[in-house]
């Protein structure tokens, strides 16, 4: 990982636009063609010196969205949107300013040159290409050991022609199976000259016993595509219910493999999408292969957890009506709904259809088949919000205070339904809550209007005191109080482990355990290198094959580890739990609760302090390069860069003040 791929984590993606050369974007804009550009998306007719067309930002029978090719903008009366090609783009497919730059590039043939910075960009490239390629050969490599091999013949593919999975769609969807041995697979990738660290990144295999061996083993496996067809990632399915290993196994985040911007099955749902103008929902890997066989390919699937807004952002590319169907009894469902006030402002139409109980789509369709699944949806779609207002008002009964509690949600709700395109949608829904509700339209139309105009107020002061905090020097360097982090003793690294083996296996929130969300973050912001102790990244890593492999390790599986060089740094690591509170609690006179009480504060708190010294190192990086530079354009680069840094590092700094030490 580098500094580019870290800022990008820290959604500063503005840095990007610099890597492409002046000269590529100059070439670029001689080249844009206003009316191509738009005209790739819109149906546009020629009025005079101008094109005009239905505007693709807001629903409307007679068109107008005007794009003007002498003046290379676009402007709707409507809604009033207006921009150039390139915001365009950015508005219409979502993507980036530098997105848009390479779409364009790519139609007009234009080479793109990039700047000094980017060998780096180019090896995250470089490791992306090779992780397709990686997953490629594994695919076909579990393909082969489903299809061709005795065992898994006899193990994995009867299992699924008993699940009534037809051969046909087993092809399609590219299904396979890792054997069970210890190390078929990584044997085979070995064998091919694949590189181990980035076998290891694909999450294929793992490093145990100083070998590599198959993760995977004994599983059925689901490529999982991107939009274009390649494989990003897998999903492994056990083969025998064991209550001790996961049901699944994903990939885990890697430069390609992004769970919040996946959606198994898009690839084969597209098409379909765009004729039912319709998206279905579903939770797992089975439904969506299920609901294809049965020939309703419109589905994809979230892998069970709450729609993220990248995930809303591609399916709104695709359709603006969303379906959830979701099996009604699951934790799911929960999850879904949490994602779904975003959807509302994204100007996605939701729905919701339960499956009966004991049932999921994949069961579901294969009892009743297509036709009659179809009607099913047909007939128990439910608007999200009345849906939304069902669940409170049950759960409300009598209890006059939850009641008006629920006025409040639903009131919230319905606001984010904002866009001036949407007025009459929000209208309809205020007039069909209210006579559900039984109280006064107006009344409830004052609520809604109030919080939209707080929300807005709110907004408007957020900005002005972001403008005013924004340091706009380089703030010059001094001891700050970060600085007595960066003692030479490992308590901060200490802490993380500590953190895994204390409090692994609670819940960091409703989908994660402690454990899953510290490997998360150290995977996306690349906190591993930081930390030099070799015992603690070993402590670290076995910890996460444990748990990985279904085990719940806790203190005791260390403090009996048959290395004692382990079971003694172990306890010395539990009893020096105390002195970073200690110090900070003389510093700071405040009252430290109990590290039970605040598992959650300490999680976050010890990731502060790597965060901190992650942005530290990349400072002094970046420092060294500027000493070095000198090219202006480059010069402004880094200083720019150590801007960002600088305010990162500020605003941890402050969350360290505020979230444990309140
Ligand atoms: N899932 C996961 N890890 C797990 C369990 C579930 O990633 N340990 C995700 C998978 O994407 C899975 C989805 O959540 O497909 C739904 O889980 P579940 O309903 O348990 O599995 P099904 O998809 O119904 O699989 P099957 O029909 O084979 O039981
Ligand atoms: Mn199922």
């Amino acid at each position: 990982m580098n500094i580019l791929n870290l800022l990008n984590n820290w959604n500063l993606l503005h840095n990007f636009t610099l890597l492409i050369s002046q000269e590529s974007i100059q070439q670029i804009q001689s080249r844009i063609d206003i009316i191509d550009i738009v005209g790739t998306f819109v149906k546009l007719k020629k009025r005079g010196a101008n094109y005009l067309g239905n505007c693709p930002f807001h629903n409307e029978k007679s068109p107008s969205f005007t794009v003007s090719p002498t003046k290379e903008i676009y402007k709707c009366f409507g809604c009033g949107k207006s921009g150039n090609s390139i915001s365009f783009l950015m508005e219409h497919e979502k993507y980036s300013y530098v997105e848009s730059l390479r779409w364009l590039a790519n139609r007009y043939n234009i080479e793109l040159e990039e700047t000094e910075t980017s060998p780096e960009f180019k090896a995250i490239q470089l490791t992306s290409d090779s992780l397709y390629i990686i997953n490629n050969f594994a695919r076909d490599f579990f393909r082969n050991a489903l299809m061709k091999t005795e065992e898994g013949n006899d193990i994995a593919l009867s299992y699924l022609k008993e699940r009534g999975f037809r051969q046909d769609i087993i092809d399609k969807f590219q299904l396979g199976y890792n054997p069970a041995a210890r190390d078929e697979f990584a044997n085979a990738a070995l064998e091919g000259q694949y590189n181990k660290d980035l076998l290891l990144k694909t999450g294929l295999v793992v490093n145990r016993d100083e070998r590599l061996q198959d993760n995977y083993r004994g599983r059925i496996i689901f490529p999982i595509h991107n939009q274009s067809g390649k494989v990003l990632g897998f999903g492994a399915r056990i083969i025998k219910t064991n209550d001790k290993s996961p049901k699944y196994i994903n990939t885990p985040e890697n430069e390609i493999y992004v769970k919040s911007k996946i959606l198994y099955g898009s690839y084969f749902a597209r098409t379909a999408i765009d004729k039912a103008n319709e998206c279905l929902l579903v939770e797992g890997y089975t439904d969506v292969v299920s609901l294809h066989q049965a020939g309703i390919e419109n589905v994809v699937a979230s892998g069970g957890t709450s729609l993220t807004p990248d995930q809303l952002r591609l399916i709104k590319k695709f359709t603006k009506n969303l379906t959830i169907v979701y099996d009604g009894d699951s934790a799911g469902i929960k999850a879904a709904l949490r994602g779904l006030d975003l959807a509302l402002e994204e100007g996605l139409e939701v729905k919701l259809v339960l499956v009966p109980d004991k049932e999921d789509p994949d069961s579901y369709v294969n009892k009743i088949g297509a036709a009659a699944f179809n009607e099913f949806v047909k007939n128990n779609k439910k608007d999200f919000i009345f849906f939304q207002l069902e669940i409170a008002l049950q759960d409300a009964g009598n209890d006059s205070s939850k009641k008006s509690a629920v006025v409040n949600q639903i009131a919230e709700t319905i606001s984010r339904i904002n866009k001036t395109e949407e007025f009459t949608r929000r209208q309809d829904y205020i007039k069909r809550v209210s006579e559900m509700l039984k109280i006064e339209e107006t009344g409830f139309n004052a609520l809604v209007n109030k919080i939209i105009r707080d929300k807005i107020t709110k907004e408007e002061s957020k900005s002005f005191k972001d403008e005013v905090n924004i340091p706009v020097e380089p703030i010059p360097e001094q001891d700050t109080n970060a600085d007595l982090l960066f003692n030479k003793d490992d308590l901060h690294e200490q802490a993380i482990a500590r953190s895994l083996i204390e409090f692994g296996l609670k819940e960091w929130n409703e989908e994660q355990t402690v454990a899953q969300y510290v490997f998360d973050v150290m995977d996306e912001l690349d906190l591993h290198e930081l930390i030099d102790n070799k015992m603690i990244t070993g402590i670290i890593s076995l910890y996460r094959s444990w748990y990985e492999e279904g085990m719940a390790p806790t203190a005791k599986s260390f403090l009996y580890h048959d290395d004692s060089e382990v079971s003694q740094y172990i306890i010395k690591v539990m009893e020096t739990d105390t002195e970073i509170s200690l110090n900070w609690k003389a510093k700071f006179e405040v009252k430290t609760p109990t590290r039970e009480e605040l598992y959650k504060e300490e999680v976050t708190s010890t990731f502060n302090y790597l965060k901190l010294r992650k942005i530290k190192r990349l400072i002094n990086e970046n420092q060294t390069a500027l000493e070095k530079a000198t090219d202006t354009n480059q010069q402004l680069l880094l200083m720019q860069t150590h801007q960002y840094l600088k305010k990162m590092e500020a605003e941890i700094m402050a969350s360290i003040g505020t979230v444990i030490y309140k």
